[in-house]
């Protein structure tokens, strides 16, 4: 049976790939000539985020992170060029890697040693607005502008040293923590809500989403932005945590039955599901993403939503309270005996 005849089930990671090592980049050997179309396609991806328009909701701690690592529009940069801007600043590395998704162990094994891979892989054309698989402008433009900051450094260093000693039940769940904070987390900053995630800020379709849900709470009276906001979303999320537990529940019965294995089928299985469990789509429930407190128990119920949109953010007050609720989860498992 060949693969195209038997899709992988989803399993909210995306299919182990197998390389041959030959092919795979050396310590002396990272850099790329890249096509000019390749450049072109940074340039027009580079362009369409890079607006003040998007960049206003995007945390200022990214925006000063980008203004460090000097990225060039027009150009993919070199890996030499990452290394001098960030391991100065953090200590931590850029390597080069021909794996376009690697496996969360082959990932923490470089995590523990502050070594961040950028894949060499770039999407193409009919991919601009999103694409599932981190390419390498989601790994240079998402996350390398916060690898500046010894903050985000900080929060980065917390996962490796959990995830080596974690059961496998752990290990889905700190996946999980980081999904939801690094590549997928919002932040409160001056009361106004902020995209945080790597994830969702290297990806339009999801950027311009969550910006519109910002700006629909406030239209729909759920969040009165002249108040304290993220006291009024713990409020909303309290009163309607019965209804989010049976979505997330649906969530996980759709993912199971692996039905959110395509952009358009995953919004469209989770519409219907709000329809099926008969939730009004109003109010706080009245968007296209929920937005919560970051809740490391809430976290652990939900899968990662790598082909569909994700149906769940997660709000934290500030990053110092990002800190403080990963490391209720990972320190204990970190200063386990082994
Ligand atoms: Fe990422």
């Amino acid at each position: 049976m060949t693969e195209n005849q038997n899709p992988p089930r989803y399993t909210g990671d995306i299919a182990e790939q197998h390389l041959d090592p030959a092919r795979e980049y050396t310590v002396e050997n990272q850099e790329i000539v890249f096509s000019a179309e390749q450049h072109a396609v940074w340039a027009d991806l580079f362009a369409g985020i890079h607006q003040p328009y998007l960049l206003e909701h995007i945390c200022q701690e990214y925006l000063n992170g980008l203004t460090r690592l000097g990225l060039d529009p027009q150009h993919i940069p070199t890996v030499a060029h990452l290394n001098e801007r960030i391991q100065p600043r953090t200590g931590w590395r850029i390597e080069r890697t021909a794996v376009r998704y690697t496996l969360a162990d082959d990932w923490y094994d470089k995590f523990g040693q502050r070594i961040f891979l950028i894949t060499d892989y770039l999407r193409t054309r009919d991919q601009m607005e999103f694409t599932p698989e981190p390419d390498m402008f989601h790994d240079i433009f998402g996350h390398l502008p916060y690898l500046t900051m010894d903050f985000y450094a900080h929060i980065e260093d917390k996962f490796a040293p959990a995830y080596h000693k974690a059961t496998q039940a752990e290990k889905e769940v700190i996946k999980r923590l980081a999904w939801y904070s690094t590549e997928f987390g919002l932040v409160m900053e001056n009361n106004r809500l902020k995209v945080f995630g790597a994830g969702i800020i290297s990806g339009r379709s999801e950027l311009a989403n969550t910006i519109m849900e910002f700006y629909r709470l406030g239209r729909d009276n759920v969040l009165d932005y002249s108040g304290h906001v993220f006291a009024q979303l713990q409020e909303h999320f309290l009163a309607h945590k019965e209804q989010v537990e049976h979505i997330i529940s649906g969530i996980n019965q759709v993912h199971q039955q692996g039905q959110m294995s395509s952009q358009e089928q995953g919004w469209n299985v989770v519409r219907g599901l709000y329809e099926e469990l008969g939730i009004p789509r109003e109010g706080y429930l009245g968007g296209e993403v929920i937005l919560a407190p970051f809740d490391v128990e809430v976290i652990a119920q939900i899968p990662k939503t790598v082909y569909a949109f994700n149906p769940m953010f997660f709000v934290c007050e500030s990053f110092e309270g990002m800190d403080a609720l990963l490391d209720s989860y990972l320190k204990p498992i970190a200063l386990r005996n082994s």
